[in-house]
């Protein structure tokens, strides 16, 4: 896949090399990493000219998908850049056809309501999504729930 930039931000397709570094960013976070990357497309962003910043996933269910696993390493926080990643993420789930982005998330929920995602019932999410393992196993019960229709803006 080709690069696609937002303004401040470069995102492309992780390649095999990136996961060691995304599997001890998300322990280092505490977030679920017992199943990557199985059937989740990573990608891995950077400022221009510059390292890696951060990365994220997402797990499609057809017209779902779960955006997982975003994290903005430490040094490149408190600078938009997490804002940035979840458009691109936005864009990238339009354009492989997902109407509707859910996600769980136990630190997070306001960083992402600023995006204009909704919290919503764990039993009004598609059985897809429902059954994944980041519901069934990995996240704990407490995790909340957040979903966010995606617009043709999105892009
Ligand atoms: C959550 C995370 C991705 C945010 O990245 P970031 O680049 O620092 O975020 P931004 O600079 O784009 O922040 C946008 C807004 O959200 C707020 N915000 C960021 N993280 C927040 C958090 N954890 N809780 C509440 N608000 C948060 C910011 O203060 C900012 O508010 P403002 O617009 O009023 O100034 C980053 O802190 C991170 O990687 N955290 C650890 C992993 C994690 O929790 N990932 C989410 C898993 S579900």
């Amino acid at each position: 896949m080709t690069e696609r930039t937002l303004p401040g931000v470069i995102g492309a397709a992780a390649e095999p090399r990136d996961m060691p570094l995304i599997a001890e960013a998300l322990a280092a976070e505490g977030l679920p990493a017992a199943d990557l990357p199985g059937r989740i497309a990573f990608f891995v962003f950077r400022e221009p000219g510059g390292g890696m910043i951060g990365f994220a996933g997402l797990e499609q269910f057809g017209a779902a998908a779960l955006l997982r696993s975003l994290v903005v390493l430490p040094p490149a926080r408190a600078r938009a850049q997490g804002s940035a990643i979840v458009a691109w993420m936005a864009a990238e789930a339009r354009r492989r056809g997902v109407g509707e982005l859910f996600l769980l998330t136990t630190s997070a929920a306001p960083f992402f309501e600023k995006l204009g995602f909704r919290r919503v019932e764990r039993d009004a999410v598609p059985p897809a999504v429902a059954a994944s393992a980041e519901f069934t196993t990995l996240c704990p019960a407490s995790a909340l729930c957040m979903a966010r229709r995606l617009e043709p803006r999105d892009r």
